[in-house]
């Protein structure tokens, strides 16, 4: 193949991602948008096999099966919930390839013809290093949010005197290593780049806890990204630089929304710890105030004579696959001339869109799914809330209480609401491990069960009534 048709061919790649990327931003659009990605990452796979530096296919090959099959277990066997330790665990594969790429082309540079009059060009050495702290930083950051999203590792923030202090110091100290590697490449400088930035990506996900967590995973991504686009200048391979910098920048651009959707700063954000500066325990014993327990039955009799209805679901609606059975609830509730709609948190269940994901999987309109900022305001005029597996994003902690780790998070004001009513199996506090006090209110009422479970029992009270 020629090294024209090879560039006209990336280039293609490169404008497939693009509108892969802007078809994903919108649900309507997103299984578009995911059919041109594939086709683009198909392509860009056949183009890069033609490239004249490939010296065997057998390899390569044999990667590809073991990758593929790898890749159609795990699509098989992975639950929707587990997907957002799923994706922090691939984050961290593409740190580690980064380091090994950068690894390889500084140990066997001649491998890759990065030697010029003996020596490898101080150009071939900043991209190393660039790829190698990126790199370094995205796998050991990433496999601590694999172990906190698996709940392997405490999700409450871990924090230590000095913490900024030392991540400074540590971020200093690799680029000294950086600027003395440029001049002199010695295996020890490398190593210790290596370990370094390891550390730091270590220490700078640690602290993070609670509730912030979804803007760590959007960072991760970003940073794989630019691990990824540092790659592919090592390898000279213009497609990889552009890939790695769309994920990067959309990654970085994704993480800035969430922060403002979280209220964070996108700086402390960059600098670690963030959220850690509160009290941890922010959770309140609240003795044995009463709680109000209802039945489906119950449900079923407030929301037949309501007027409107808004449903916030979460995360346990999503561990109890309920969303079929929720828009089959709301289908009837509608019959009934009830006006249904969905409030949907930028940060409810485990990932970007997760709830918006579920929804559309069971076919709710999408006009009746809002997001926070257009229908918060209406909870004051609704008759009930109905939350289903929802918690933390709800939780008025997040506006009343300074030392609570999710205080300045913007919530759903389910409380305003005339009558509140709250699906899950437990008294149990939510991702962030805060005690809400609204399940103690007078116009709240506990539903105790299995979200689905609750809303077939609501669907049946409904039919018989
Ligand atoms: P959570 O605050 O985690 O609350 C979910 C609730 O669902 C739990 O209190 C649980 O109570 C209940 N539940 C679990 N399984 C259930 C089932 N089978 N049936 C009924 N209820 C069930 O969820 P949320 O309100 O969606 O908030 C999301 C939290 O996750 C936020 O703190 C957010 O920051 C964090 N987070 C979000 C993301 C993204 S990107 N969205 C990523 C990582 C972390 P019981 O155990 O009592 O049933």
């Amino acid at each position: 193949m020629t090294a024209s048709f090879i560039a006209i061919s990336y280039l293609v790649c490169a404008v497939l991602f693009i509108l892969a990327l802007r078809g994903l931003s919108s649900p309507e659009s997103a299984v578009q948008g995911n059919r041109l990605g594939i086709l683009g990452m198909t392509l860009a796979i056949m183009t890069t096999l033609c490239l004249p530096q490939v010296a065997s296919y057998g390899l390569i090959v044999a990667a590809l099966f073991a990758g593929g099959v790898v890749g159609a277990l795990i699509a098989k066997l992975i639950r929707m919930t587990a997907l957002p330790q799923l994706v922090a665990g691939f984050h961290s594969l593409v740190g580690l390839a980064a380091v090994l790429v950068a690894g390889a082309a500084f140990f066997e540079p001649e491998a890759f013809g990065l030697v010029h009059e003996g020596r490898i060009s101080y150009g071939s050495l900043i991209e190393i290093s660039l790829g190698v702290a990126i790199g370094a930083i995205t796998f050991t950051g990433s496999i601590i949010a694999f172990g906190k999203l698996q709940g392997l590792i405490s999700g409450s923030p871990l924090v230590f005197k000095f913490q900024h202090h030392v991540n400074l110091l540590l971020g200093a100290l690799s680029l000294v290593i950086v600027v003395v590697l440029v001049f002199n490449p010695s295996p020890a400088l490398f190593w210790g780049l290596v370990f370094l930035t390891g550390l730091l990506g270590f220490l700078l996900i640690l602290p993070i806890g609670g509730a912030d967590m979804p803007v760590v995973i959007s960072m991760l991504n970003s940073y794989s990204g630019w691990a990824a686009a540092a790659t592919g200048f090592t390898l000279e391979n213009p497609l990889l630089i552009v890939t790695g910098a769309l994920v990067g920048s959309s990654g970085a651009i994704l993480s800035y929304i969430m922060c403002k959707g979280m209220n964070r700063s996108i700086i402390n954000v960059i600098l670690g710890g963030f959220g850690g500066e509160q009290s941890a325990g922010a959770s309140k014993a609240h003795g044995d105030k009463p709680v109000k327990a209802g039945s489906a039955e119950d449900a079923a009799f407030i929301m037949k004579n309501a007027s409107s209805v808004i449903i916030v679901p979460g995360y346990g609606m999503a561990v109890a696959q309920a969303q079929h059975a929720l828009r089959e609830m709301s289908d009837i509730l509608k019959k009934h001339g009830v006006q249904v709609r969905y409030a949907i948190h930028p940060v409810a269940g485990r990932m970007p869109g997760h709830m918006n994901v579920l929804l559309a999987e069971a076919n709710v309109p999408y006009d009746e799914v809002l997001e926070l900022d257009e229908i918060n305001r209406d909870f004051s005029s609704t008759d009930v809330a109905f939350v289903i597996g929802a918690n933390d994003v709800t939780n008025p902690a997040a506006k009343t209480d300074p030392l609570s780790p999710i205080y300045g998070m913007p919530i759903l004001d389910v409380e305003k609401a005339k009558t509140v009513l709250f699906i899950k199996r437990s008294m149990a506090a939510g991702y962030a491990g805060v005690d809400n006090e609204l399940f103690f209110r007078s116009n709240t009422m506990m539903l105790f069960g299995d979200a689905k479970k609750m809303c077939e029992d609501i669907i049946k009270a409904l039919e018989n009534a």
